[in-house]
C-alpha cells in the first residue's frame, strides 16, 4: 500500500520530525547516518527515539541500511514530509490537499495559502528528464553523483521558485510563485486544463493561446535570457479568463541561460515544436520561422 504525503505528514509527531532533520543534516556526508549520531543530536530518550524510528520506517520515510552498521537514510517521501512541514511553519501554506496532474517526475497537490487563496505545492524529485538533458548541455550539475539526490532535488526546488519570480515580475504569463521550502515550491493554482487535454478551441482562440506561449517565450528569453526546454502540450495551460481562452507556461525547472550550449537548438526545438502542435491540431496558422524571429526580436 503506498500513503500520500499528506497521510504519511499526519501521523508525525515533533519527535519524528527531529529524528528525520537530524538524517537531512547529516546525509551529504554518509550515505546511511550512524544511529550513534541520530541518538547524540535528535536528544530524544531511547525508548521515544526507537519509536519513532519504527514509525518513519513503516511510513517508508527513512531507510535502514543493510549492511552491520546501522544507519539510516531518507527516501523521497522522507524529504517530502520534511519540506511540507517546512511549509506550514513558515506560513507560506496552511493544508494540502488532493493529488493533482499524472505525475512522470514530480509530485503536485493541491493546496491552500494561510489567506484561502488556492495553491499548488510541486515536489520536486531529481529528475532523470531534467538531468539527462542537463548533463548534454554540460550546465550546472553535469558531475553530481548519485548520493547528491537530496541537494539536488531541493536546488530544484529553489531554481524554479527564482526563476518564476524573475519571469513573473517581468509580466510572463506563469503562474505565481508563493515560496519554496527544500525541494517542494508553492505556485498560485491556474483553474485550467492542460493544452492535451483541449478538445473544443477554435482557430481563433488557438492563435490567441499561441501567441500567450510565444510572448511568454520571448519575455523569457529577451528579458531573463532563459529557454523553457521541455516547452510541450503538457505544459501549457489554458485558462478561461473573462470569456476568453489564455495560455500559461508551466514547469520551468530545466530552463536554461541562452548562452550556454545547446539553447539556441533548444529554443528552436520548443518554438517549432509548439507551433507545429497548435498548427496540426487546432488549426492556427501561425509560421515556425516566423515565431522564432518573434522571440528573438528580429521582428515585431
Ligand atoms: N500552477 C498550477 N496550476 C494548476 N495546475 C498546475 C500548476 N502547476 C502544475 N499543475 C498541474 O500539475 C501538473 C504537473 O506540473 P508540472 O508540469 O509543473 O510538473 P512536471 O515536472 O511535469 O510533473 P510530471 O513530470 O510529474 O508531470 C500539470 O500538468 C498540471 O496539471
Ligand atoms: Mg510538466
Amino acid at each position: 500500500m503506498t500513503i500520500s504525503i499528506k497521510e504519511a505528514y499526519m501521523e508525525l509527531e515533533e519527535p519524528e520530525f527531529r529524528v528525520l532533520r537530524v538524517i537531512e543534516k547529516w546525509l551529504p556526508k554518509y550515505e546511511y547516518v550512524p544511529a550513534e549520531i541520530i541518538e547524540k543530536h535528535s536528544r530524544l530518550p531511547p525508548s521515544r527515539l526507537s519509536r519513532s524510528l519504527r514509525k518513519l520506517g513503516e511510513l517508508k520515510l527513512i531507510k535502514r541500511s543493510l549492511g552491520t552498521l546501522i544507519g539510516y537514510t531518507l527516501t523521497y517521501m522522507g524529504l517530502d514530509v520534511l519540506a511540507l512541514r517546512g511549509l506550514v511553519v513558515r506560513g507560506i501554506i496552511e493544508d494540502i490537499g488532493e493529488k493533482i496532474g499524472v505525475g512522470k517526475e514530480g509530485e503536485v497537490y493541491l493546496g491552500v495559502s494561510p489567506t484561502g487563496e488556492w495553491v499548488v505545492v510541486k515536489f520536486h524529485r531529481e529528475g532523470r528528464r531534467t538531468f539527462k538533458h542537463l548533463r548534454r548541455t554540460r550546465s550546472y550539475m553535469a558531475n553530481a553523483t548519485r548520493g547528491q539526490w537530496l541537494l539536488k532535488a531541493k536546488m530544484l526546488g529553489e531554481r524554479e521558485f527564482k526563476i518564476l519570480v524573475e519571469l513573473s515580475g517581468r509580466g510572463a504569463r506563469v503562474p505565481k510563485p508563493v515560496g519554496w521550502n527544500r525541494n517542494a515550491v508553492v505556485l498560485v493554482y491556474l483553474e485550467g486544463v492542460e493544452l492535451y487535454r483541449f478538445k473544443d478551441l477554435d482557430g481563433k482562440s488557438a492563435e490567441r493561446v499561441l501567441w500567450d506561449v510565444l510572448e511568454t517565450i520571448k519575455i523569457a528569453y529577451r528579458d531573463v535570457g532563459v529557454v523553457h526546454g521541455d516547452l510541450s502540450e503538457y505544459n501549457v495551460l489554458v485558462v478561461e479568463e473573462d470569456g476568453e481562452y489564455r495560455g500559461y507556461v508551466i514547469d520551468w525547472p530545466q530552463y536554461v541561460y541562452k548562452d550556454e550550449e545547446h539553447a539556441d537548438e533548444l529554443l528552436k526545438r520548443d518554438v517549432y515544436y509548439i507551433v507545429r502542435f497548435f498548427k496540426r491540431k487546432l488549426g492556427a496558422n501561425v509560421d515556425e520561422d516566423e515565431a522564432l524571429s518573434f522571440i528573438k526580436g528580429e521582428s515585431g
